[in-house]
């Protein structure tokens, strides 16, 4: 360092104790206020703020130097800390100040375009186009602190497991997480492309017939996909693999690392192990596979009760083998006004709902746009058998079951958050498990894996594979906590022909099969271990960590909607020369 008024403390360290000592600090000017003969400063570095002043007892040359400080110049300062004379309690320095007696000037800056400050409330955009400042803000060097010490529990916790970390290629070969691939052109061979990671999942199957037993890696994924709040193109695993084990070992090891995390970070207690729901039972309940438990408003099948009133919708949904299912809303009949209502009805017709039929429980009678279908005693029943009370909204989806799960599961949420149910305090973990195998591709026509084509299917299941991939379950497990996936993964196939049979049932050609995976299959040859794994979303946890709502938060350099870094511009247009080299013709060059 150049400078010679090099600091003996951070900023936001000061405390009374350092009272009378000669310190140095070094930090950007978060304010200055010249008041003529006093001249007050905040000096911001990391650690936070303290309060500097310059008096006519220092020399002239400083003060007349203090004049032309603005905000954000990178100054180091020299002094001795003293008693405020007007304590400010907001700040941990509010007890003091340091009086200035040399001020160096490091860095001048320009009027800077936001504020540097946690209230700013400027545009996101704003903010993503001059991250590097917004970063500055004491909150966002907040979070990314904290990401950091999750990097170290993550790493700490997993070594002393027996876990070893490895790196796996990022410029690779398409990986089947169900995205799109970001591809990368080759430029030696011309024609032909590497695809960016989906996940490592592959190379951790190979780690594991190559005898390393447990792998761990903090990785980068790649995923060109339709984003949303907590989805971005580019985000991190947290990726492991164990050989010799089963389902229960996997959830343990990793119900102990959230245990550790939320403990070290947060202070949260977490109990183990975490409640374990079936696919099946999460979709009966709560109409989606990653239920928010923390409140409760739960799906309830009305079908049987019904069935017999002269409504077509719902006839005709039952007949279709579909169902007719509501939720109730306790106090929802004051709370959502007929206009509301319609807003709702709005909501689910997104999930594909054809209507959403609804039912007021006043006093002494329902009120409801569907009574001239439904008889009294009918809704007498839905009322007893609901256990729906007097102020309570109840709704209805009728439909096949996709549809009335979607819909539903999600009206679940979106009424929670809107009626303020959730207790933000809560942290609801739990395992989704027997997941189906396979799902229906509606586009492509076919089965395609729920989870990935590597995933085993559950050992009872193994004869429905062919004869009944749609019951067949597989042995594959969710995190999920407070509504949220955090994680995901399964125990594995590991011999060949099992490999094999799978691509089979997923419409794989044998030559497909072996040109896309040849290489699994060929490891799988030479005695592949049984083995399993899973891959957490660290930036979800991070966001569940820090209470974030939105991932670009959590993420230094994220990307927008249109998967756009504001900051650098990328993606950007290259020259005919750069993509000449790479063998590229673009379609608006023909
Ligand atoms: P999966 O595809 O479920 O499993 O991904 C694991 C976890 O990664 C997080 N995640 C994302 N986070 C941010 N942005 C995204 N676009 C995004 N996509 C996924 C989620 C998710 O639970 N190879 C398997 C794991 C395994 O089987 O071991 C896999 O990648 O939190
Ligand atoms: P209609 O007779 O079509 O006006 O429908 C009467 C009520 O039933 C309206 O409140 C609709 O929103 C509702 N409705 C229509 N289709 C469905 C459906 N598939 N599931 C639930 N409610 C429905």
């Amino acid at each position: 360092m150049s400078h010679s008024l090099k600091r003996t403390h951070f900023c936001g360290n000061l405390r009374e104790e350092n009272i009378g000592e000669s310190v140095r600090i070094n930090g950007w000017v978060a304010k200055s206020r010249n008041l003529g003969s006093l001249i007050f400063a905040d000096i911001r570095d990391y650690s936070g703020i303290v309060q500097v002043v310059f008096d006519e007892t220092i020399e002239a040359e400083v003060f007349e130097r203090a004049t032309s400080i603005r905000s954000e110049y990178v100054v180091a300062i020299e002094g001795t800390v003293r008693m405020r004379s007007s304590i400010n309690d907001g700040i941990p320095t509010g007890k003091i100040e340091i009086l200035v007696n040399e001020l160096e000037i490091l860095n001048e800056s320009d009027v800077p375009p936001i504020y540097i400050r946690d209230d700013d409330d400027v545009t996101e955009m704003v903010r993503l186009k001059n991250r590097t400042l917004d970063l500055r803000k004491p909150h966002m060097q907040e979070i990314f602190r904290m990401r950091s010490q999750m990097y170290k529990i993550t790493r700490d916790y997993f070594y002393e497991n027996g876990f070893v970390e490895i790196e796996t290629p990022i410029l690779s070969k398409p990986t089947p997480e169900g995205a799109r691939d970001y591809l990368v052109p080759s430029r030696v061979q011309p024609g032909a492309f590497y695809a960016l990671p989906q996940s490592p999942q592959l190379m951790k199957q190979l780690l594991m017939v190559s005898g390393f037993d447990r792998y761990i890696q903090i990785t980068k994924c790649f995923r060109d996909e339709d984003l949303r709040f907590n989805r971005q193109p580019e985000f991190t695993q947290i990726d492991m693999e164990l050989s010799f084990v089963d389902e229960e070992d996997v959830m343990s090891i990793n119900e102990n690392y959230l245990k550790k995390l939320f403990k070290e970070i947060k202070g949260i207690e977490l109990e183990t192990p975490f409640q374990r729901m079936t696919y099946k039972e999460a979709m009966d309940r709560y109409g989606v596979d990653k239920p928010d438990t923390r409140f409760e408003m739960e799906l309830q099948d009305v079908s049987e009760i019904v069935k017999e009133a002269d409504f077509k919708v719902f006839q005709d949904a039952i007949a279709n083998g579909g169902s007719v299912r509501c939720i109730v809303v306790k106090g929802g009949a004051e709370f959502f006004s007929r206009k509301k209502i319609d807003k709702l009805e709005a909501f689910v017709k997104d999930y594909g709902a054809k209507g959403l039929a609804w039912a007021k429980v006043n006093e002494g009678e329902i009120q409801s746009p569907i009574k001239k279908f439904i008889e009294d005693s009918i809704f007498d029943s839905i009322i007893q058998s609901t256990e729906a009370e007097v102020g309570d909204l109840i709704l209805f989806v009728a439909d096949k079951n996709a549809t009335v799960f979607a819909a539903l599961g999600n009206l679940r949420n979106h009424i929670a958050s809107e009626m303020g149910l959730i207790d933000k305090e809560k942290i609801n973990a739990l395992w989704i498990i027997e997941f189906p195998l396979f799902e229906f591709d509606e586009e492509e026509n076919r089965y395609v894996a729920k989870h990935h084509p590597f995933t085993a299917p559950m050992k009872e299941d193994v004869d429905l594979l062919e004869s009944d991939p749609e019951n067949c379950r597989a042995r594959a497990y969710d995190i999920v906590i407070n509504g949220d996936e955090m994680g995901g993964g399964s125990i594995r196939i590991h011999k060949r022909e099992d490999q094999e049979k799978m691509f089979q049932a997923l419409g794989f050609s044998q030559e497909e099969a072996q040109e896309k995976f040849g290489f699994l299959l060929e490891a799988f040859r030479y005695g592949a271990p049984p083995h399993g794994g899973l891959a957490f979303g660290l930036d979800r946890l991070c966001m569940l960590l820090t209470g974030e709502e939105n991932m670009r938060q959590v993420i230094a350099f994220p990307k927008t909607q249109s998967a756009t870094d504001l900051l650098t511009g990328a993606p950007v247009h290259l020259s005919p020369k750069q993509l000449e080299e790479v063998h590229i013709k673009t379609l608006e060059e023909e």
